[in-house]
């Protein structure tokens, strides 16, 4: 009997792990966020996307929020003009940290 009151309990745990515990790391890390256009487009041209996930992986949290962007989708005024000046992701992506704005990288952050 004590046999198999025990059995259910590794498929239930299994469950657990599949169910409960993705559902907590994707409310704990932000994914990817579609970044919002200020500055006149070119027609269809894809926005930008930020994935978090990649930037976490080798910063924390205060590396970006809240100096570099504010924790909101949408509420910083990115434009290609700063970040080729150094500003907002250019920070980092100048050739020096992460890979620069070149016409072989516009779509490593332009995504369809
Ligand atoms: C490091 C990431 C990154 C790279 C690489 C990059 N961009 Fe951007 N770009 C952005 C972000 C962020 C914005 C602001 C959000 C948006 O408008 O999509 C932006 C905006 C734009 C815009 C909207 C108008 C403007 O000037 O802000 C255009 C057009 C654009 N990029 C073209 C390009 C082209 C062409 C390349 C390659 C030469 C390129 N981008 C490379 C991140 C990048
Ligand atoms: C490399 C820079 C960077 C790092 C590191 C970073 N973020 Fe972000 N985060 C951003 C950018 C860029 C945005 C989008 C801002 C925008 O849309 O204007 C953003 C947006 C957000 C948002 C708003 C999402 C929404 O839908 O409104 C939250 C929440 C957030 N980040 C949390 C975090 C947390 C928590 C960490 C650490 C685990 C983190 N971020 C690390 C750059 C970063
Ligand atoms: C604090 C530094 C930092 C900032 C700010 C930053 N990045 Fe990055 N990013 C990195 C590093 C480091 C990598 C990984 C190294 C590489 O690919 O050159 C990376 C990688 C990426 C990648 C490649 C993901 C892949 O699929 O390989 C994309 C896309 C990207 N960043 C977009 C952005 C955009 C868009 C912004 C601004 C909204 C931004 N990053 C701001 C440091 C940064």
């Amino acid at each position: 009997m004590t046999t198999i009151k025990r059995v259910p309990i590794a498929p239930l745990l299994a469950l657990f792990c599949l169910l409960v515990l993705p559902g907590q790391t994707a409310e704990a890390e932000p994914g990817d966020v579609v970044l919002k256009r200020f500055s006149p487009s070119l027609g269809d041209f894809a926005p930008a996307t930020f994935p978090h996930w990649i930037h976490i992986m080798q910063y924390k949290c205060p590396a970006c929020h809240d100096a570099l962007f504010k924790m909101k989708a949408g509420s910083n005024r990115i434009s290609m003009r700063d970040i080729l000046a150094g500003k907002f992701c250019g920070k980092c992506h100048n050739g020096k940290i992460a890979f620069a704005s070149t016409f072989t990288t516009c779509n490593r952050c332009h995504r369809k």
